[in-house]
């Protein structure tokens, strides 16, 4: 199979998953808008998504979103990201695509949030991404290396066995002051800095099917107690950076030279790091395979790449009915041994 057949006329998307209200409207996968209502700011103050506050401020920006992301258009189907996630959160955005498909009569379709960052590289894709690939999926709450074979067959290849890539980067940028969250705020202190000065652990060398990055954690801590004021936060970011790139670099091109895939993928919220993609561009080039990554608006959470999911399963012939729930826990659709 080569390409995804997607549905023929305009999909709306909604995705309310975590921290990130968003709408899109899509054509193909030409992407006409995609509007993203971040609650960054509600959440610095407690360091973390609160799950309760999360669902609350969707209620309040769900509409006003909806409302940019249409404008004048109705699309002639509805795609919402069902799980998994927060179950508050996730309901804000099942309860609007419920009611505009019922307003609307239109098909509509829940969508598994990995998924969509999975499929999040075709998006505005004249040329087709070749089926299959390997993808590296990194984020707040996912690190996983998946063997995408089409659409809903895929392959686990390797994942973590403690902490995200992403959450690695918000509690080591929490231990060393940067605020939440911390991936963005670990790239920007980490330019000009020493990725040499503090050696922090790669997680576990040997076996190819794991990533760890519980021990990152812990040894940021002991760092920052063990330097106290003499501490150089340029440094220890971009020590940090450099272990979750190496860590994610070292396992994703191992599992590209064992399958000997053409194409490589990487999607999440922590590809829209610089340091990542550039390290994967060079490595995946140097192997001659092609690499794909997501435009950056595309990489954290976003509703064009939920639409996107939808339209595909839509071409299937797949639809939702009203009974259709939200997860917090839910295996990818489509897992093959
Ligand atoms: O995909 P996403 O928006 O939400 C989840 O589904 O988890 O990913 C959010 C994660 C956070 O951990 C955040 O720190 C990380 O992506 N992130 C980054 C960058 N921008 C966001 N990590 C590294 N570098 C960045 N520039
Ligand atoms: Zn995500």
């Amino acid at each position: 199979m080569n390409g995804l057949e997607l549905f023929p006329g305009p999909v709306l998307g909604i995705e309310t998953s975590c921290d990130e209200t968003s709408a899109a409207w899509l054509e193909g996968s030409s992407v006409r808008t995609n509007i993203v209502s971040s609650q960054v700011e509600l959440h610095k103050r407690w360091g973390g998504v609160v799950p309760e506050a999360a669902a609350r401020a969707h209620v309040e920006a769900i509409v006003p979103v909806l409302a940019e992301a249409l404008g004048e258009h109705r699309p002639e189907a509805v795609a919402v990201t069902n799980r998994p996630g927060l179950i508050g959160a996730l309901s804000v955005g099942v309860s609007a695509a419920k009611a505009l498909a019922l307003a609307w009569d239109v098909p509509w379709i829940g969508v598994h949030h990995l998924e969509g960052h999975i499929l999040s590289p075709f998006l505005g894709e004249a040329k087709p991404l070749p089926f299959p690939h390997l993808c590296l999926v990194a984020s707040g709450g996912h690190t996983e290396l998946v063997w995408v074979a089409g659409l809903g067959d895929y392959r686990i290849i390797a994942e973590t066995l403690d902490d995200a890539a992403g959450e690695a980067l918000d509690k080591g940028a929490r231990l060393l002051g940067m605020g939440y969250p911390g991936g963005k705020a670990v790239q920007d202190a980490a330019l000009g800095g020493d990725p040499d000065r503090y050696r922090l652990p790669r997680g576990v060398a040997k076996d190819p099917t794991k990533f760890s990055f519980s021990g990152l954690k812990t040894a940021v801590m002991r760092l920052v107690e063990r330097e106290g004021a003499r501490l150089r936060v340029a440094d220890a970011a971009a020590s940090l950076q450099a272990a979750v790139v190496d860590s994610l670099t070292d396992k994703a091109m191992a599992a590209l030279d064992e399958t000997g895939s053409g194409a490589f993928t990487l999607v999440g919220g922590v590809a829209a790091n610089l340091r990542l993609r550039e390290r994967l561009a060079q490595e995946c080039a140097r192997r001659g395979a092609r690499f794909k990554v997501p435009d950056l608006s595309f990489c954290t959470d976003n509703a064009a790449m939920i639409a996107l999911a939808g339209s595909a399963r839509l071409a299937l012939g797949e639809r939702s009915g009203w009974e259709l729930d939200c997860f917090a826990n839910a295996p990818l659709p489509g897992l093959g041994g």
